[in-house]
């Protein structure tokens, strides 16, 4: 499978959303990255169920929902019927990952867990066959346009590694700081998933950066 590259919303214009919407439905991406962000988990604040049903209605391709807040089981029928095709959570702020992830499965949807730049890719080792995405956190998640922390190709292939040991079938996707530079490195380390905020939102030309972030 080749890489997938998903936009994240965080960084589109919300006076223009539509229009930053359509301009991902009519590009070489593959998903909406869509963060949650309680105030709480993270120190901030993002946007809600009517912002998210705003971007179910006109987005056409599936919802990959980042969930940044404590208790997230407590939402979970409300993330699917808000249109999450994929539900991530963080692990940081989960004490029972197994029943989270069978939730979140036997709502109808895809299970990833979220892993902060400081957790280590071991303690999925007894749950990776269970999950479908990784999401590893490459910066302090709460922001758009934050500085890629290195450290994340090791623990990328370090996870890799796992995943195929433990004949797993979750992906690897990579969160924060994606650029220009590193994406075509993340991907030869493992990086099954991009996500791109500032790299995309911020250049100026969105539409050409994506076809760039999806070429190797
Ligand atoms: C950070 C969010 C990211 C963010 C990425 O907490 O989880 O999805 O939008 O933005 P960039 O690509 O700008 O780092
Ligand atoms: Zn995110």
């Amino acid at each position: 499978m080749s890489h997938l590259v998903a936009p994240s919303v965080l960084s589109a214009d919300f006076g223009n959303l539509q229009r930053d919407i359509e301009l991902i439905n009519h590009s070489d991406a593959d998903w909406f990255h869509v963060d949650i962000m309680d105030g709480v988990f993270v120190p901030n604040i993002s946007f809600g169920f009517p912002v998210l049903k705003t971007i179910q209605k006109h987005a056409k391709k599936p919802l990959d929902v980042h969930l940044m807040i404590v208790d997230p089981d407590r939402y979970t029928s409300q993330f699917k019927d808000a249109g999450a095709e994929i539900l991530t959570f963080h692990l940081e702020a989960c004490n029972h990952l197994h029943r989270s992830i069978q939730n979140i499965k036997n709502s109808g949807m895809k299970a990833g867990v979220a892993l902060n730049p400081h957790t280590s890719i071991h303690l999925l080792e007894d749950i990776i066959v269970d999950i479908d995405l990784v999401c590893v956190m490459s910066v302090n998640p709460g922001f758009g346009g934050q500085k890629f922390i290195e450290n994340t190709f090791t623990k990328v292939a370090a996870l890799k590694k796992l995943i195929t040991e433990k004949n797993s079938k979750a992906l690897i996707e990579i969160d924060g700081g994606v650029d220009l530079n590193n994406y075509q490195k993340l991907v030869s380390v493992g990086a099954d998933v991009l996500v791109a905020g500032n790299t995309v939102f911020g250049s100026s030309n969105p539409t050409q950066t994506i076809t760039q972030l999806k070429t190797i």
